[in-house]
C-alpha cells in the first residue's frame, strides 16, 4: 500500500491509474478504524482495480471544539488496518495540505439539512460537503463508499453528488455492530467501562420502537417511550429520536408501509454522543 500525504502525489499516482484504465473507489473516512470501516473497504477492494482510503479528522465539520480536540486519533494502527484490507492508497494530508486557505464557502443542503444531526450540530454538513468535494475532485472515484450508520450524511452526499454533477457513484454499505448491538464508531473508544456495558440500549431501544410502530402504535406514544425509557437511566442524555422517512429524512406522523421509514437517535452518554438508525 502506498501512503500519500500531498494531494499533487496522490492525483499523479491516480493518473497513472486511469492511464491503465483501472477503477478507482474512495473510501473518506476520519481514521480511528474499526469493523465498520473495513467493511467499507472490502467492499470497494471488490468492486474496484484501485481503492484509496483518506484518513482525515475534518475540522470543518466539527462544531464543538471539545470533540475535535477528543476525536481519537490512531495512525500507526489505521495503515496496518488498510493495508490489511486490501486498500492500495492511503491519503493522509495534513490540515494545511486539506486547506492551504479556510474554506469560506459553505453549503447549504436544504430541508435535509434542517433536521437531526444538521439541526443539532449547526454547519456540520456544510463542513462534510466541503471535505467531501474537495476528496472528489482530487480522487476523482468511479464509485465512493458511504456507511448507513450516518444515515442524515448519506443524504446530504446524495444531493452534493446530484446538484454539483459529480460523476461517481455513491454506494452505501450496512451498519456494522457488535455483538451486542452497538454499531461500531470512533467515539465508542472514548465509553468507560460502565458506559459501554449501558451503550447497548441504544439499538434495543431502536428495535422496540420498530417493533412499536409496526405494531400500529402511534409515532408520538413511541417517541415518548424512547424518551420515558432513556429517562430512566441518568448516564444517557437524550439529544433526539425522530420518525422519518428513509429518503426525505423529514419527520414522519405516520408510519406508511409502502414507503421506508428511518428510525434516527443522537444520545449522549457521558460526554460522549452517539448516533444510530434502523430502516424499514
Ligand atoms: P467516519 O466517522 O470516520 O466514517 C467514515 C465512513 O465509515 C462513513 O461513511 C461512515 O458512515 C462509515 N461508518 C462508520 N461507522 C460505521 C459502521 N458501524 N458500519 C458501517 N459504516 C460505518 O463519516 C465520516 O467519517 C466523515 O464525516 C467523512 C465522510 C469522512 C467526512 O469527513
Amino acid at each position: 500500500m502506498e501512503v500519500f500525504t500531498s494531494v499533487v502525489s496522490l492525483r499523479s499516482y491516480l493518473q497513472s491509474q486511469r492511464a491503465l484504465h483501472h477503477s478507482i473507489g474512495l473510501v473518506p473516512t476520519m481514521g480511528a478504524l474499526h469493523e465498520g470501516h473495513v467493511s467499507l473497504i472490502q467492499t470497494a477492494v471488490s468492486e474496484n482495480d484501485i481503492v484509496v482510503c483518506s484518513i482525515f479528522v475534518n475540522p470543518v465539520q466539527f462544531n464543538n471544539p471539545d470533540d475535535l480536540a477528543k476525536y481519537p486519533r490512531t495512525e500507526e494502527a489505521d495503515l496496518k488496518i488498510l493495508e490489511q484490507a486490501g486498500c492500495s492508497a492511503a491519503f493522509v494530508p495534513s490540515v494545511t495540505e486539506m486547506y492551504p486557505s479556510t474554506p469560506k464557502t459553505t453549503f447549504n443542503f436544504g430541508p435535509v439539512e434542517t433536521v437531526m444531526e444538521g439541526k443539532s450540530r449547526p454547519g456540520h454538513f456544510s463542513g462534510v460537503g466541503i471535505v467531501v468535494a474537495r476528496l472528489f475532485h482530487i480522487a476523482q472515484p468511479d464509485h465512493a463508499y458511504f456507511g448507513q450508520k450516518d444515515l442524515q450524511q448519506v443524504s446530504v452526499i446524495r444531493q452534493l453528488v446530484t446538484d454539483l454533477a459529480f460523476p461517481v457513484q455513491l454506494v452505501v454499505c450496512p451498519t456494522v455492530r457488535e455483538t451486542d448491538g452497538l454499531a461500531m464508531s470512533s467515539r465508542n473508544r472514548r465509553l468507560n467501562e460502565k458506559q459501554r456495558h449501558l451503550a447497548p440500549k441504544i439499538y434495543e431501544a431502536l428495535n422496540r420502537a420498530k417493533e412499536q410502530l409496526q405494531e400500529g402504535i402511534s409515532t408520538e406514544e413511541v417517541s415518548r417511550n424512547v424518551a420515558d425509557f432513556f429517562a430512566g437511566f441518568p448516564d444517557f442524555h437524550l439529544d433526539y429520536f425522530e420518525v422519518s422517512d428513509a429518503v426525505s429524512l423529514q419527520t414522519i406522523k405516520t408510519v406508511d408501509k409502502k414507503n421506508k421509514t428511518a428510525l434516527c437517535i443522537a444520545i449522549y452518554l457521558g460526554e460522549v454522543r452517539l448516533i444510530d438508525n434502523v430502516v424499514f
